[in-house]
């Protein structure tokens, strides 16, 4: 096997594909709750995602990406067989998986993925743990069978009812927060405005809530500021300060508006057969 070859390759539901992939240097140093920056080809752009499994006995990473863009576009018209340019991680610090009596651990849509490898490391260090995955319909559902063999309750929502209770993520974390007394600690990973509500949610009962802060990332070790998120009113990187942190004092305003910074050049290079150049070396359409 090569280094970064992919092994296996699946889509597991619309626009969602999982990709395993060798390389055993990594994966030696993986611990749940941390990223890779990934590059499909060497003028590709960087691509951060979490790491959804690892074996380290195997030497493989397992990334679960939505095609959402150019760039994860392009990723997944790769193949099993070929092997992306470049992988760099482990990233991030890893999640604090144990002196956790009750963990509830809520996924909303491609986010579930990211969540699976925490939940299962806080169940393998005694904690109970509940979770919560949602996503808007059936079809775009992600790693139930996972999250159901490592949770104690396994708790399905869908926007639509297509599947699961139809509900948001929040509405049966509310009901396990008024009737549990154990809980000690919520992880939620998904879009911000649902790591925003969780953090709403929880916040009158005063338990602890760790989100994982997707903000634009370019070089992933906190040399371009890219990621940058205000927190308790501090200014972190989200690559090397987080990706986790205190949900309850993330200005999740500042984050979206700083995801969407980019909208018009994304939509233009996903409109564009390739990079444009701007120094005339191959001139763009006309719009
Ligand atoms: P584009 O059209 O370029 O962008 C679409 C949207 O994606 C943008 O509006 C922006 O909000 C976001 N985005 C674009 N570029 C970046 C970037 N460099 N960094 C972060 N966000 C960006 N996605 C998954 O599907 N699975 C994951 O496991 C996952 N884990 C992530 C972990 C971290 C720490 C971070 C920061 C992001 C993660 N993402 C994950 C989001 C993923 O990186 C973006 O969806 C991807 O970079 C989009 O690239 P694109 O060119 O296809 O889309
Ligand atoms: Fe550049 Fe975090 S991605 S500082
Ligand atoms: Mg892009």
């Amino acid at each position: 096997m090569k280094t970064y070859e992919i092994i296996h390759r699946e889509q597991i539901a619309e626009r969602v594909k999982v990709f395993i992939v060798y390389a055993p240097l990594i994966t030696k140093h993986c611990r749940p709750g941390q990223f890779l920056i990934v590059m499909v080809h060497e003028n590709g752009e960087r691509i951060p995602l979490t790491i959804a499994d690892f074996d380290q006995e195997r030497g493989v990473v397992e990334i679960v990406f939505q095609e959402v863009g150019k760039s994860t576009v392009q990723l997944g018209a790769m193949e099993a067989g070929e092997c992306l340019h470049a992988m760099v991680g482990p990233l991030g610090h890893a999640s604090e998986i144990t002196g956790w009596k009750g963990v509830v651990a809520v996924g909303g849509g491609i986010g579930v993925a990211p969540v699976f490898p925490i939940a299962r490391g806080c169940k393998q260090n005694g904690a109970r743990v509940t979770s919560i995955i949602g996503a808007r319909t059936s079809e775009l559902l992600i790693y139930e069978k996972k999250m159901r063999a490592i949770s104690d309750e396994l708790i399905v929502c869908t926007d639509d009812g297509s599947y699961g209770r139809q509900a948001m993520v929040t509405e049966p974390l509310r009901e396990l927060l008024e009737t549990e007394e154990e809980i000690d600690l919520c992880v939620a990973i998904g879009p911000a405005i649902m790591m925003k509500s969780v953090a709403e949610t929880t916040r009158p009962f005063g338990v602890k809530t760790v989100v994982s802060l997707n903000s634009i990332m370019i070089d992933g070790t906190g040399m371009c500021g890219g990621c940058r998120v205000s927190v308790g009113g501090e200014t972190y990187f989200a690559c090397v300060d987080g990706p986790e942190f205190d949900g309850h004092e993330v200005d999740f305003e500042l984050l979206m508006a700083r995801q969407g910074m980019y909208r018009d050049q994304e939509k233009d290079a996903a409109d564009e057969p390739s990079h444009p150049c701007r120094i005339g070396l191959h001139p763009r359409k006309p719009a």
